[in-house]
């Protein structure tokens, strides 16, 4: 499963990059606030420090100016993918853009039947909100499972499921064990995956003995 980490925060990407485990980054037009600066000069800034795919999101609504900004988007950088929201004027623009070449994310995908539509508007990937659909007492994992169900059957269809909204280490587990092909992850989901209190148990034990041993593997 690939990971891309879900922010628009330059520092926190160069720091995640780093550890070779991002393969892309999603932000939305929230998270662009949240950070400030100039869209623009955030995305170039960031599809430069991740050869992945960087999701930057139109923020029209009708096709015609959807399509002027995806199209203006997507000549920012060559990782650029395009992310429209799941209306049909959204699908439509998607199908434009996938038919150029540019890859396109659509996005707020609330229902297998949303998933279905994108997958015919040809888009690269469809982003579930699971933590949305917790957050409103539904069982957003359940999603994911139908999602990744109904494409299975269709082994021509292209697109990727990329989970989003993710709250938790649990629902990037669920996820991987249903065969999700993407989880984006705000970074501190991420970094709690490192975790677990007895590899830290285990290791301070192991360092506490091999200083008895007096030794150094560098001859130092
Ligand atoms: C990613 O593409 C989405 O925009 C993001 O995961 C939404 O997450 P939220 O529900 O925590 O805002």
């Amino acid at each position: 499963m690939k990971f891309f980490i879900d922010t628009a925060d330059l520092d926190e990407i160069r720091d995640l990059a780093a550890t070779g485990l991002v393969d892309g980054v999603t932000t939305n037009p929230s998270l662009i606030a949240k950070n400030g600066g100039d869209f623009l000069e955030v995305i170039k800034q960031i599809c430069a420090v991740v050869p992945g795919p960087v999701s930057a999101e139109v923020t029209a609504t009708d096709h015609d100016t959807m399509l002027a900004e995806g199209r203006h988007l997507a000549k920012l950088a060559d990782n650029v993918c395009v992310k429209v929201p799941l209306t049909p004027d959204g699908l439509k623009t998607c199908k434009a853009l996938s038919e150029e070449g540019t890859r396109v994310n659509v996005t707020l995908c609330f229902s297998p039947a949303q998933a279905l539509l994108a997958a015919k508007a040809g888009a690269s990937y469809i982003s579930p909100f699971i933590g949305r659909l917790d957050d409103i007492g539904t069982e957003g994992m359940e999603l994911i499972g139908q999602i990744v169900e109904i494409y299975a059957n269709y082994p021509d269809l292209q697109t990727e499921v990329l989970v989003a909204s993710v709250r938790s280490p649990m629902h990037v587990v669920e996820s991987a064990r249903l065969g999700a092909d993407v989880a984006t992850l705000p970074p501190a989901v991420l970094r709690s995956l490192f975790k677990h209190p007895l590899t830290d148990k285990g290791l301070d034990a192991f360092l506490a003995d091999w200083a008895k041993t007096g030794q150094s593997i560098l001859g130092k």
